[in-house]
């Protein structure tokens, strides 16, 4: 280790991504590899993204346009905004960064889930900002009293993974509107829906139908989930026009790729290929929670599309035996030890996934 680093991000370790394919590969010879781990589409993106790209208009020698102007405009038509109401990213995760980096002060004080994606809290750790790490409630559900009693008069930003990662859980309509009223006015109240086009619960609603309810929002959607894009990193930011200017102050100049731009507007066009692609997931999503429950494991109930165990014994050593198998998870850390999150994959690879995780579960001790 360095002594290079800022000190004040020496609490921070790299972020551990799913284990990609190939490593598996390399590191054990194992050729028939399946990967749950990073919540990725396994039906794909659209078609018509593939054949955008492979059109032969691109000018690679060109950088690429540096507004977005043909996504956003795409984006703006099917989200009933403007333009000027979307800023896009390198995926969402560069946009979580951006808004920390654009909103957050030293001194000033983040509030969000635990568990919950770790990007909110590295996001506030490099930009020097106190945060508090909100638990979720012992059934892994989102308290909004909570989230409020923990908003502090410094408090600037409050984050919520709608659904959560890694939880699968959500907030209610009704809740999430109290949320975005009785947060004070300076608070810009952050609603990362990566997964929200798999949630379908009668009382979920997407942020976009409480746009009323506050100002001071910003609304985080992906490509890289649903629709199936994760390789190329396009995410947005919906919020006003204010807003999208501020992020515009910081906003790297050509931070989303050409091929990013083109490849995300023909999925957005392709609605019917999302649909598709969405349903077959929720289908297994149910499926694979009940064959799970079934085997007398604890699942938590999810909106995503993933699925969290209690696999009740060390969840770092079933993910590793079931390494063994070809089969990629995701271990958790603290408070979740005993639990894995695996992504919803297609029927044959979530057979695989439990026939493995029966195997590997027979053989180590609780
Ligand atoms: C809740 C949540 N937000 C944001 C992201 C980042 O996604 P991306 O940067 O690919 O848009 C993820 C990825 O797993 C996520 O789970």
């Amino acid at each position: 280790m360095s002594d290079l680093a800022a000190p004040h991000l020496l609490a921070l370790t790299a972020y551990e991504p799913g284990k990609p394919e190939d490593e598996l590969r390399r590191e054990l010879g194992i050729d028939d590899v399946v990967k749950l781990a990073s919540n990725e589409n396994p039906y794909g993106p659209s078609p018509r993204a593939v054949e955008a790209l492979r059109a032969g208009s691109l000018q690679l020698e060109r950088y690429p346009d540096p507004r977005g102007h043909a996504l956003r405009e795409a984006l703006a038509g099917h989200h009933g905004v403007t333009a000027e109401q979307l800023c896009l990213g390198n995926g969402s995760n560069e946009l979580i960064d951006l808004i920390c980096r654009v909103f957050g002060g030293r001194g000033d004080h983040a509030v969000f889930g635990h568990p919950s994606f770790p990007c909110y809290r590295i996001g506030s750790v490099a930009q020097e900002l106190r945060f508090t790490a909100v638990p979720l409630r012992g059934d892994l559900r989102w308290n909004v009293d909570d989230l409020l009693d923990a908003v502090t008069p410094d408090t600037k930003l409050l984050f919520v993974s709608n659904p959560n990662n890694p939880t699968g859980s959500y907030i209610p309509k009704r809740e999430l509107g109290r949320l975005l009223r009785s947060l004070p006015d300076r608070v810009l109240a952050v609603i990362d829906e990566a997964y929200v086009e798999y949630a379908d619960a009668e009382d979920f609603a997407a942020a976009t139908e409480l746009r009323d309810a506050r100002e001071r929002l910003a609304i985080l959607r992906t490509f890289s989930k649903a629709y199936g894009l994760a390789a190329l990193r396009v995410g947005y930011v919906i919020g006003t026009a204010e807003l999208v200017f501020d992020l515009n102050r910081l906003r790297a100049p050509f931070n989303v790729g050409t091929l990013g731009q083109v490849a995300a507007k023909a999925a957005l066009g392709d609605q019917p290929h999302l649909r598709r692609s969405v349903e077959a997931t929720v289908r297994e999503r149910q499926r694979l929670g009940e064959a799970l429950v079934a085997t007398g494991l604890r699942i938590a109930p999810s909106q995503g599309n993933f699925v969290l165990v209690d696999v009740q014994r060390a969840g770092r050593a079933v993910y590793e035996d079931l390494l063994r198998e070809g089969v990629i998870v995701r271990a958790m850390a603290a408070p979740l030890e005993s639990w894995i999150r695996v992504t919803v994959g297609k029927p044959e690879e979530n057979e695989r996934f439990l026939h493995a995780l029966e195997r590997v579960l027979k053989g180590s001790r609780v």
